[in-house]
C-alpha cells in the first residue's frame, strides 16, 4: 500500500526512531509499504520515520526498482566505518522540489539486519553511501537541512514557510 510522505514540519521527522524488535509479519508488511511508496514518488530511498513510523527501518533502491536485485531493506542500520568525503546534490522525498549540496562520506560499511533479524553488512561508495547516510539520518530525526550552510538552510526555510502560508506544502 503506498502512503503518504510527511512532508518538512513534521514532529515525527524530527524525533529519533526506536530499534527494530519484533521481526515479524507486521514488520514486512511495512517494509513493503515503504518500498511501493519510495517506487511511487519515485525515490531511490525512503526511511520509516517518513510515512509517520518512528522506527529504524530503512529501505534504498539507486534504481528505483527499474533493476532487480538493487533493493535493500535494512532494520537497525549502523555505520560501522566510514572514509572520504564527496560533495553532491541531495535531495528529500519529506522536502519536495528542494535540493542542495551536501557533504557525505565517500564510502560507508553498514551493518543492520535483514527483515528476519539476520546481522547483514554492507560496503557502500558514491551515491549509495549517501543514500545510506542520509536515511540513517532520517531515523534520527534529523534531515540533510542541518547539514548544510546556515544560509542556504535559511533560505530553503523561509521558502517552505511561504508555501506553508499558502497551503501549498
Ligand atoms: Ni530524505
Amino acid at each position: 500500500m503506498i502512503r503518504p510522505i510527511l512532508k518538512y514540519g513534521a514532529p515525527e521527522l524530527e524525533k529519533e526512531s526506536l530499534p527494530v524488535t519484533d521481526f515479524n509479519d507486521q514488520l514486512r508488511q511495512l517494509a513493503q509499504d515503504m518500498l511501493e511508496t519510495m517506487y511511487a514518488a519515485p525515490g531511490i530511498g525512503l526511511a520509516a520515520p517518513q510515512i509517520g513510523i518512528n522506527l529504524r527501518l530503512i529501505v534504498i533502491d539507486l534504481s528505483s526498482g527499474e533493476e532487480k536485485g538493487s533493493q535493500i531493506v535494512m532494520a537497525n542500520p549502523q555505520i560501522l566505518h566510514q572514509e572520504g568525503i564527496q560533495k553532491g546534490e541531495e535531495g528529500c522525498l519529506s522536502i519536495p522540489s528542494f535540493t542542495a549540496i551536501v557533504e557525505r562520506p565517500l564510502k560507508v560499511r553498514v551493518e543492520g539486519q535483514d527483515l528476519e533479524g539476520r546481522r547483514m553488512q554492507i560496503d557502500a561508495e558514491g551515491l549509495l553511501s549517501r543514500a545510506f547516510c542520509h536515511e540513517i539520518d532520517h531515523i534520527d530525526g534529523i534531515l540533510y537541512l542541518e547539514r548544510i550552510s546556515p544560509l542556504k538552510r535559511e533560505m530553503i526555510k523561509r521558502k517552505i514557510k511561504k508555501l506553508m502560508k499558502a497551503g501549498e506544502w
